[in-house]
């Protein structure tokens, strides 16, 4: 079948990535999906059971840091339009191991940005890079009710975020050098189904649903902004298709909670579901040593995007938590299975063989 377009999407296999893969699989039969994922300890097939044998579908397992491979990816696909999203995502472990992260968000969109410059050579003609970002790139807020726009200066300050706005240079600098028609997009936290168990939400259902220690970084006191994962994929739909090139477009929820009181939001939450009896995990908040840089507070101001293309979030925070709780706790199978590893032998079992 000839698609009406054939489009790369990098880290499908990921959290973010794999309800935009969902979603354009399912939204555009006419378009061919390519998920390009390295399956890194973050990168799980079993998020996308449910669309895996669609038509319009095909999962390749590479490396965005190799330029060859990904040349010969272009090449096979015919790719016309790119949403880049696979990354080192954790800051925690950014600071551990920077070098890691240097080299996939650095070197690997500097290598998927010369690929697309090679395959398209100067014909740009419907033709669409689109590189998904953080709002971490803008640095820290204190707590006067500021807010980072698209003009806010970067000022990264973990090994994460300073990876992720040489990236974000490297994007901008193909339009302005090269004519790329890039766009990019920056975003607060995304919470959801099908996060990795290390970042705060997850990682905290999981514990109170046995019983274990909720280690707080410091007081408590930071500040984050939470937006539904699948508000975000929306978003990314609509700037992939409506957003202007060269252009940079801040998503968020307008909905900022001092990490304490949204772990106290959680804990009431998963007790209720889990029929304990209101306070019964209280005692689990744990006050551990402070990350590393911890950023302050973020917030972003999204009303460009709200304002010139229509976009807003579509969930109340409440709601999209208590659906994110019970989420994880009706599939205890997929969290053992990415707790004790197992996740990663799916491909091999099933992807290897046909
Ligand atoms: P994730 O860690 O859940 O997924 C990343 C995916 O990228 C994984 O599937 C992994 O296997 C893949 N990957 C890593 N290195 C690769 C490589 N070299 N080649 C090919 N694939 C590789 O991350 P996420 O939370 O879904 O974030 C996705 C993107 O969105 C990232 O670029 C991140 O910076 C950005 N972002 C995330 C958030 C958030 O709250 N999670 C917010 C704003 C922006
Ligand atoms: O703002 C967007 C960013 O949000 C994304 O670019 C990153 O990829 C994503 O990981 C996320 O970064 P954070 O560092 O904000 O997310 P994390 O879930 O790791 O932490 C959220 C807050 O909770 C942060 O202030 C640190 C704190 N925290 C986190 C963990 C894992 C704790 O207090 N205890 C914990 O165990």
């Amino acid at each position: 079948m000839d698609y009406k377009r054939n489009i790369l999407i990098t880290g499908g296999a990921g959290f973010i990535g794999s309800h935009v893969v969902r979603l354009f699989v399912n939204k555009y039969p006419d378009y061919r999906i390519v998920n390009l994922d390295k399956l890194t300890y973050a990168g799980n097939l079993k998020n996308l059971t449910d669309i895996e044998k669609k038509p319009n579908y095909s999962f390749v397992k590479g490396d965005i840091c190799e330029l060859d491979d990904m040349i010969a990816l272009f090449e096979q696909y015919n790719i016309d339009g790119v949403i880049h999203l696979a990354a080192e995502s954790h800051v925690d472990r950014s600071i551990k191991d920077p070098f890691t992260f240097a080299h996939t968000n650095v070197m690997g969109t500097l290598s998927l940005l010369q690929a697309a410059k090679i395959k398209w050579d100067g014909n740009f003609n419907g033709k669409r890079f689109y590189h998904i970002s953080t709002d971490e790139v803008y640095g820290a807020l204190q707590f006067d009710g500021s807010m980072f726009t698209e003009v806010t200066k970067y000022d990264p300050h973990s090994p994460y975020s300073a990876s992720k706005a040489s990236s974000d240079h490297f994007v901008r600098s193909y339009h302005d050098t090269y004519g790329l028609p890039t766009v990019v997009s920056n975003c607060s936290n995304n919470y959801g189904p099908y996060q990795f168990p290390e970042k705060l939400i997850p990682l905290f259902i999981n514990n109170i649903r046995h019983g274990k220690p909720l280690p707080v970084y410091g007081k408590g006191e930071n500040v984050r902004d939470w937006l539904y994962v699948e508000d975000h994929a929306r978003a990314i739909d609509l700037i992939f298709h409506e957003g202007k090139t060269g252009e940079t477009y801040n998503i968020g929820g307008f909905n900022e909670w001092k990490n304490i009181d949204l772990i106290k939001v959680m804990i009431k939450t998963a007790d209720k579901v889990l029929g304990n009896p209101e306070g019964a995990s209280d005692s689990l908040i744990t006050y551990v040593t402070d990350r590393a840089g911890h950023d302050l507070r973020y917030a972003i101001d999204a009303s460009k995007l709200n304002r010139e293309l229509g976009w807003k979030p579509s969930l109340q925070f409440e709601e999209g938590i208590e659906k994110t709780i019970r989420w994880y706790l009706d599939n205890q199978e997929w969290m053992d299975e990415v707790t004790s590893g197992e996740y990663q032998r799916y491909y091999e079992n099933t992807y290897s063989n046909r």
